[in-house]
């Protein structure tokens, strides 16, 4: 982890105050998106790829992103991706090679982790992160990013 700080939790306070800075004033859910993957991608070590995925008319769509070219569309419940959005749960997958209908958009990608955006209770969106190390993301991980997603769920809301 590219750390300035002494541990994860400190790590994550940082990028939460440094996201919060980023999207304050801004109401712009695209812009925000764009912001907040290149600010992840640019600090989280051993990622290669994060972005957002955008759940239109019960299909998540391609949205701002850092890393390789990656598949547009994903049907709800399809991939690690398409079982948050229609579970509305985190995914935090150690070896996606042992999930069941996982796509493969890079095929470096070992680990994964995605975590749904809810608008009034309702997924409109999905943050995917995804490692080549294996068991990359751990509950640390998850809850960081976490509190970076419900900042952003409570700008869109506004
Ligand atoms: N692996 C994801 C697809 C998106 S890419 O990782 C960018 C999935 O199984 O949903």
């Amino acid at each position: 982890m590219t750390m300035f700080v002494e541990n994860k939790k400190e790590f994550y306070q940082e990028i939460l105050a440094q996201t919060k800075a980023l999207i304050a004033g801004e109401s712009d859910i695209i812009a925000n998106m764009a912001n907040i993957s290149a600010l992840l991608f640019e600090r989280l070590d051993k990622v290669n790829w994060v972005g957002f995925y955008r759940l239109i008319d019960n299909e998540l769509v391609l949205g701002p992103f850092q890393g390789k070219v990656a598949c547009i569309r994903i049907p709800l419940a399809r991939g690690v991706c398409g079982t948050s959005a229609a579970s509305g749960s985190v995914q935090r997958i150690a070896d996606v090679h042992k999930f069941s209908g996982h796509i493969a958009c890079d095929a470096s990608s070992n680990a994964e982790i995605v975590l749904p955006i809810k608008v009034l209770g309702k997924v409109v969106a999905v943050l995917d992160i995804d490692s080549t190390d294996f068991n990359r993301f751990d509950a640390e991980d998850e809850l960081g990013l976490l509190n970076i997603v419900t900042l952003f769920e409570e700008n869109i809301a506004k």
